[in-house]
């Protein structure tokens, strides 16, 4: 059977060094605040907000919070980041995706001061990642990145095979695995035969959300498969873009869900937090 990757204890060993980090930042003067701000109350944002302030708290990270209704306009959600922007003493500011179908989201991750940019979604910080230079990474693909380093997975040289190009995971992913100097293919909806293509991979990155969609017949023997898919089966279980039970057999790693990638996020939205006060 195969090596089950830890999100769970991964997650919490970056927690943990992240929390030491804002102890010395205390010992030294400095406090680290991030401010949440969520505009309406989809249900499961409300969660990821929550977690979001439970790991703050748990980090020792101040969270200032701004729950907004849903029928706030984009000129007062740009003038709370606007004020935000100019408060010396928030550090990291983060508007909870998606936003309400009549706000600009581009718009709104625009408007974030790059230093500020802990989600690492301004245009400037993803140029930053393309051409390696520092600023904030995409969350959720950095975690997987130390998801592979912290089990042993060596990068350089392997093939790897992302599914999925959204700006968020799988363009980020990408570019991070290259520059961990892995041979790269991204694939996408209008990808042609996808399981021939995916069948090379020596690392594959599922990101298409689309429940239990890949199968065995889409993995190499021996490869590592990372799920970056959370959805609710017909029976209310938590399940991934990846048939767990079909995959497993055939990998020589894989990440569950729940458990894999998901706690990343989170951990490294903390780490960023804390990275903040390196790039102001
Ligand atoms: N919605 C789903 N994932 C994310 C995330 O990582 N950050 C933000 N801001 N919103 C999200």
């Amino acid at each position: 059977m195969p090596q089950v990757i830890d999100g769970k204890q991964i997650s919490a060993q970056i927690k943990d060094e992240v929390k030491e980090k804002v102890a010395r930042l205390k010992e030294q003067g400095t406090t680290v605040c991030l401010a949440v701000i969520q505009v309406g109350a989809d249900p499961a944002s409300s969660v990821y907000v929550g977690n979001k302030k439970k790991a703050c708290a748990y980090v020792g990270i101040e969270s200032l919070s701004y729950e907004l209704p849903e029928e706030t306009s984009q000129a007062e959600l740009l003038s709370l980041i606007d004020g935000l922007n100019k408060k010396p003493e928030v550090n990291g500011i983060l508007v909870q995706l998606p936003l309400p179908g009549h706000i600009d989201e581009d718009a709104v991750i625009r408007a974030i001061d790059p230093k500020k940019d802990v989600d690492g979604f301004h245009p400037q910080s993803v140029g930053a990642l393309c051409i390696g230079q520092p600023g904030f990474v995409s969350c959720t693909p950095a975690g997987i990145i130390e998801l592979l380093k912290r089990s042993g997975i060596e990068i350089a040289g392997k093939e790897c095979v992302v599914i999925g190009r959204s700006n968020i995971v799988g363009k980020p992913m990408a570019i991070l695995l290259l520059r961990e100097n892995g041979t790269v293919t991204v694939t996408h909806s209008r990808t042609r035969d996808l399981k021939e293509v995916t069948r090379r991979a020596d690392i594959l990155v599922v990101a298409i959300g689309r429940p239990k969609m890949i199968t065995k017949e889409y993995v190499k023997d021996g490869a590592v498969v990372i799920d970056v898919g959370i959805h609710r089966n017909e029976n209310n279980k938590l399940c991934g873009d990846v048939d767990y039970e079909d995959v497993a057999p055939v990998c020589s790693a894989i990440t569950p869900v729940p458990g894999g990638v998901g706690p990343m996020t989170i951990a490294m939205l903390m780490y960023n937090c804390v990275r903040s006060i390196e790039l102001q």
